[in-house]
């Protein structure tokens, strides 16, 4: 049991250094939003020419980016009452993460199937799961 502390002890105190060690800057993550909206925009440009090398250029450029996105340095370095709601934050984060990219897969194979409709769907889930966050996390 003490062994097994330790060891707890010790990884979250490897994960912290790490975490803080990465540096990701307000400047990064507005640089990584722009390019998102901007993907956004290319995939829905895409549907509306009929053309999936857009979409999937603008769906190759949103997955790439959402992986980024992350808590800044002086949100993950705020040691006292922010921690418990930086926990949540990066769950949450990991979890929007994960839907942006399934979605995004979803557009891509909807479409190359043909059936724009339901790529249509995937696409403003995927803007749901941009808002989710501005909303919920940020009260935007
Ligand atoms: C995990 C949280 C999170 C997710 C998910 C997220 N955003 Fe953001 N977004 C933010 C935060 C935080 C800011 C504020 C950045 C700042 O000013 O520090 C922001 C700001 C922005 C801005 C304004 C940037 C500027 O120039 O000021 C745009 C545009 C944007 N997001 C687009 C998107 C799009 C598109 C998606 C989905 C594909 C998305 N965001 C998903 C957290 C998120």
């Amino acid at each position: 049991m003490v062994e097994l502390l330790r060891r707890f002890t010790l990884l979250t105190a490897v994960t912290t250094a790490f975490a803080m060690a990465e540096g990701y800057t307000q400047a990064d993550r507005i640089a990584d939003m722009q390019k998102m909206a901007q993907a956004m925009q290319d995939i829905q440009s895409g549907f509306f020419y009929n053309n999936v090398d857009i979409i999937k250029a603008g769906t190759k450029v949103l997955k790439e980016t959402i992986t980024n996105v992350r808590p800044i340095d002086s949100e993950v370095n705020n040691k006292d009452i922010y921690e418990k709601w930086l926990n949540n934050d990066l769950k949450m984060t990991r979890k929007i993460q994960k839907k942006i990219k399934n979605k995004a897969n979803d557009v891509e194979e909807r479409f190359s199937d043909g059936d724009a409709v339901q790529a249509l769907q995937a696409y403003s889930k995927i803007s749901g799961q941009c808002m989710k966050c501005h909303v919920r996390l940020r009260k935007w």
